[in-house]
């Protein structure tokens, strides 16, 4: 069995419909990862052969006020869990994120790069990539810019703002890979397959702005929506963000043999899915 922590989440959904009937989930009603014994009773109750981790405090300006909260769930819930699982002979899989980089490599990050993180929200995610580590059977799957069905994403929020304004405003100088849920699981679940341990990147392929990614999801739709450009320092939101955060992929691609969609394709389908459950 496949244990989903953080399963009522944004990608928690999506990989327990990914992994089907061998998938179980359990949050925040039935876990509570800040507490060593919380997870270690609910590891050993349920003992599972795979544990991945999509619990997260993901408010990234909310992490800049709330830096305990941060720690101890992006922090040292990965420790409690990476011991738990150890203990019970299982393997973990731990999901992290491009804003362990400060933004200003100026090519695409691969695994090996020093991380530098810019904000707490960073810095906690990267205190939880270390702690991963009390679990020797552990991989780490670092992704970026994610939307799905089932969380509040920057696709939602465009579709929203569409409702109720002819002309926005979209940052224009921040860079990286918008990815589909659905396609990280999938990433996810070849990497378990092949049996990888350590860190790999997985995002849809090709990059854009925040800007780029607006107009593409109002082409789509055919919504009529001005996009216009600002800079992040015109934005003035309170956690600093990488500039250019791409992830290659190609350790992913090379070892696992799975190559993720372009992010336009990816954004299509997500479209589509998403316009059938609507009816
Ligand atoms: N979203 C992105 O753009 C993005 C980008 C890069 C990486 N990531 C990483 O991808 C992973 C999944 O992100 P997501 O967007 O799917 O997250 P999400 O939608 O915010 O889901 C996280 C889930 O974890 C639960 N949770 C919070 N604290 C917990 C605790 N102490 N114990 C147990 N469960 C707890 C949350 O419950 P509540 O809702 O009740 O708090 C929520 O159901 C995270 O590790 C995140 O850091 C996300």
């Amino acid at each position: 069995m496949i244990l989903v922590v953080g399963a009522n989440g944004m990608l928690g959904r999506d990989l327990i419909n990914c992994i089907g009937d061998a998938a179980r989930g359990v949050d925040i009603d039935e876990i509570d990862i800040t507490s060593l014994e919380s997870t270690v009773r609910i590891l050993k109750t349920l003992k599972p052969r795979t544990v991945i981790n999509c619990a997260a405090y993901t408010d990234v300006d909310g992490c800049e006020t709330n830096m305990e909260t941060a720690m101890q769930v992006n922090g040292e819930g990965v420790a409690h869990l990476a011991m738990a699982s150890r203990e019970i002979g299982a393997r973990l899989v731990h999901v992290s994120t491009d804003y362990v980089f400060d933004g200003g490599k100026g090519s695409p990050y691969v695994e090996d790069d020093a991380p530098c993180p810019l904000g707490v929200y960073g810095e906690s995610k990267l205190a939880g990539e270390m702690n991963a580590a009390f679990n020797p059977d552990h991989l780490i799957v670092r992704t970026q810019w994610l939307y799905g069905l089932h969380g509040k994403n920057f696709v939602e929020t465009m579709l929203r703002l569409a409702g109720e304004k002819d002309v926005l405003s979209v940052v224009d100088d921040q860079i990286g890979s918008p990815t589909w849920t659905v396609d990280l699981a999938g990433a996810i679940l070849a990497l378990l397959k092949t049996g990888q341990r350590g860190i790999y990147h997985a995002a849809n392929s090709g990059y854009c702005s925040w800007n780029e990614f607006a107009k593409a999801i109002f082409e789509e739709s055919g919504l009529a929506v001005t996009v216009n450009g600002m800079t992040t320092d015109e934005l003035n939101r309170p956690a600093r963000r990488p500039l250019y955060s791409t992830l290659d992929c190609g350790k992913l691609e090379q070892d696992t043999g799975f190559h993720p969609q372009p992010w336009r394709s990816a954004l299509k389908a997500y479209l589509q899915l998403r316009n059938k459950q609507n009816g």
